[in-house]
């Protein structure tokens, strides 16, 4: 190996290291679990998308909001069982306490926010990779959330006084109010023991 070599070699790494999107410890997800989790994400989503909507007509928003609660860690748990991934939802301003984020999503969602801040629509940002946790490989699918008009009514900037007291109630630590239009509500989070 010539001397230029040896010297050119690693400094090529180290800018590879630099600039990779992703961790070293990450590798790029086979296309077939990706597909099998956009296609589990889109079943979720039209399953809480009924539920909501069927709620909303027959309960108004605060009859939703306690059928949300019962039915939304339900779906999560049925496709969960289902399919043998983890599949539900998180978010950096949780309204549920148990849908906390994990120090990978919390990555995720952050780096989510900075590409929102730089103009990106919320509704096209995905992560898909094999990672490697306490020595097991893991493949994680994260997809952003955008905020519709109608999470408005629970989740914006201003949630009508009854039903800001029955949130309160079911959720005495809700951070999920004050999004607009747009924003990130939070993301499908998946994952797969491989
Ligand atoms: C009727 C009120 C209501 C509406 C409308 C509503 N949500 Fe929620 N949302 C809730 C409740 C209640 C929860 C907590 C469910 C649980 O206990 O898991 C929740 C939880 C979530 C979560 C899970 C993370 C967390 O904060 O706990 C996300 C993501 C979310 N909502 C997004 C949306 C989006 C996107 C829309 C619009 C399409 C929407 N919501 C509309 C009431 C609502």
């Amino acid at each position: 190996m010539s001397r230029k070599f040896a010297v050119a070699v690693p400094l090529m790494l180290a800018v590879a290291a630099i600039t990779a999107p992703i961790p070293a410890s990450a590798e790029e997800a086979p296309a077939q679990l990706k597909a099998e989790a956009q296609g589990l994400v889109k079943e979720y989503a039209t399953n809480l998308q009924t539920v909501l909507k069927g709620a909303l007509q027959s309960s108004g928003p605060q009859g939703a909001v306690s059928i949300c609660h019962e039915q939304a860690p339900q779906i999560a748990a049925d496709i969960s069982r289902r399919s043998g991934w983890s599949v539900g939802r998180t978010s950096l301003k949780p309204r549920n306490p148990a849908s906390a984020p994990d120090g990978y999503e919390t990555k995720v969602m952050k780096e989510f926010q900075a590409r929102i801040a730089k103009g990106e629509p919320a509704a096209n940002l995905v992560r898909a990779e094999i990672v490697s946790q306490n020595g097991v490989k893991v493949f994680r699918f994260i997809k952003a959330i955008p905020t519709g008009q109608v999470c408005l009514t629970c989740h914006g900037t201003q949630v009508a006084p009854e039903l800001k007291a029955k949130l309160q109630a079911l959720y005495p630590g809700d951070k999920a109010t004050g999004f607009k239009l747009g924003d990130m509500r939070g993301v499908f989070t998946l994952s797969k023991r491989l």
